[in-house]
This record gives C-alpha cells, sequence and structure tokens, in this order.
C-alpha cells in the first residue's frame, strides 16, 4: 500500500489499495437546492471523476464505486433514463481520459440487458484496460451483491458438470467466478448520504472490509472527505478474526 501526507495536515497515512465507494445522497443534493432528481445524478457523476482522479494521485490502486443496482430498475423511468444516458455519457468521455491517463476501467455487473451504445462502449473501456496495468476504476452497473454469488455458483456448478472443475472449491477458486475476479477485496467502504447499510454492495468481498460513513452527500463529497475516512481506516485496529500481536 501507498504512504501519502494526508491533505488535513494529520500527516503520513497508509493508502488502501482499494477502495469501494457506494455513492449516495444524489436525490436529496438535488432537492435541497429546488433541482430534479436528475441534476443530482449530473453532479454525482461530476463528483466519481473528481475522486477518481484524486485517487489515482494518491496511490490507490482500485476505486469501485456502485452507480447501478439490480433495484435500480425499479425507479421512475424518466431517472432511470437519465442515470443510463449520463452513464452512456461518461463512458464516452472516459475513453480518451483512459488512454492519455493509462487508467483501467471495468464494469461489474449483469451487463447483458444494457442498451447496444452502453456494452459497446463497455467493450471499447475492456479493449483499452488490456493495454494498461495502473489505476483501476470500477463501476457497478446492473449490480447486485446476490445476484453476483449467484451467478458465480451457477457457472461454477456448469464447470463442476462439465469436468472443467474439481469439488475442492476454495474461496479464492470461488472469486474466481465473481465479477470482480482478480481483483483483490477492498480494504475500505464508504458510504456517504448518512445511510449505515450495505445495500446488497460487494458481499462476498467486503468480509474484512473497514466500513467508514458520511453524512456528506455524494455531490458534496471532496478529495477533503477522502482523507478523513483514510485517516480513519489508519487508526483502525485490524485483526482479521485473529488477535493482536505484542
Ligand atoms: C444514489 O443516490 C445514486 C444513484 C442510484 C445513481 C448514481 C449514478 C450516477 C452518479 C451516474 C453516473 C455514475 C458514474 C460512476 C459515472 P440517490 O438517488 O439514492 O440519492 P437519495 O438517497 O438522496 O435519493
Amino acid at each position: 500500500m501507498a504512504i501519502f501526507e494526508n491533505i488535513t495536515g494529520e500527516g503520513k497515512f497508509t493508502i488502501p489499495r482499494h477502495i469501494a465507494i457506494i455513492l449516495d445522497g444524489n436525490g436529496r443534493w438535488a432537492k435541497k437546492r429546488g433541482l430534479p432528481r436528475t441534476a443530482g445524478h449530473a453532479a454525482g457523476a461530476e463528483t466519481f471523476r473528481k475522486i477518481a482522479t484524486y485517487c489515482k494521485n494518491i496511490g490507490v490502486n482500485y476505486l469501485t464505486v456502485y452507480a447501478f443496482s439490480t433495484e435500480n430498475w425499479s425507479r421512475p423511468e424518466e431517472e432511470v433514463k437519465t442515470i443510463m444516458k449520463l452513464l452512456d455519457k461518461y463512458l464516452h468521455e472516459a475513453i480518451a481520459t483512459m488512454e492519455r491517463d493509462h487508467i483501467k476501467m471495468r464494469i461489474l455487473g449483469d451487463v447483458s440487458v444494457l442498451s447496444p451504445s452502453l456494452r459497446e462502449e463497455i467493450e471499447e473501456t475492456n479493449r483499452i484496460s488490456s493495454r494498461y496495468d495502473g489505476f483501476q476504476a470500477n463501476i457497478c452497473l446492473n449490480y447486485g451483491g446476490r445476484a453476483e454469488i449467484l451467478q458465480a455458483a451457477r457457472r461454477y456448478a456448469l464447470d463442476l458438470a462439465a469436468g472443467r472443475a474439481t469439488e475442492d472449491l476454495s474461496e479464492k477458486g470461488f472469486s474466481s467466478y465473481l465479477y470482480s475476479a482478480g481483483i483483490p477485496d477492498p480494504e475500505l467502504l464508504i458510504r456517504p448520504g448518512g445511510e449505515k447499510r450495505i445495500s446488497n454492495f460487494l458481499l462476498w468481498q467486503c468480509a474484512y472490509s473497514e466500513f467508514y460513513f458520511s453524512d456528506v452527500l455524494w455531490p458534496d463529497f471532496t478529495p477533503e472527505e477522502l482523507d478523513k475516512a483514510i485517516a480513519e481506516f489508519n487508526r483502525r485496529d485490524r485483526r482479521f478474526g485473529g488477535v493482536k500481536n505484542g
């Protein structure tokens, strides 16, 4: 993990290799300003851009965000359409940034039901990503933690039946069937927006993650807020179920 001089002036901190964030509070942010919810999502996408750049600069290797869950389809049609349009626009623009800054990007979730243009964009980001091996942004799209585990179990069962896998499946082996295959588990999970729950996000991967909750609404989230979360992470005593040495 990288070491970084924290901008809050609190000293040097270990930077988590992988940070996961539940993007929450876009709707409330917009409502507070008398704007439509969709304006909150546009502001949230902008904040993602800023935080991703900051993460890259301080030495985070992976940033994973929860942008659209399997449950989010139940939102008003207009809102779903706007979020999809924003993602389309965002991915389109991200392609140029990826080439310029050698960034990798991966979409985690069931992308089979997304629009053809989004799927094309996703394929393009995959193609570009295969050329680089630096900072990686993961966007969870049509993602659900239980659905992810279920599709992994189904694929493993098929492999087992076809003789491509054996019965002695390990945790590491099972992880390779998840959308997040090859990505290390997040050390730090951040949820802005005031709620204190996991909402079906990275259920398998967060087994030992430190959770950090903030009342700041996602569009207002800043690098300083991220530093606060990293400072708190550095104060935590991570034992992974064992006992402290010494
Ligand atoms: C949660 O806020 C936010 C979402 C469900 C959508 C997030 C999507 C984006 C920011 C679009 C683009 C994303 C990227 C990564 C480019 P909420 O609507 O639940 O807020 P509320 O709890 O205040 O209603």
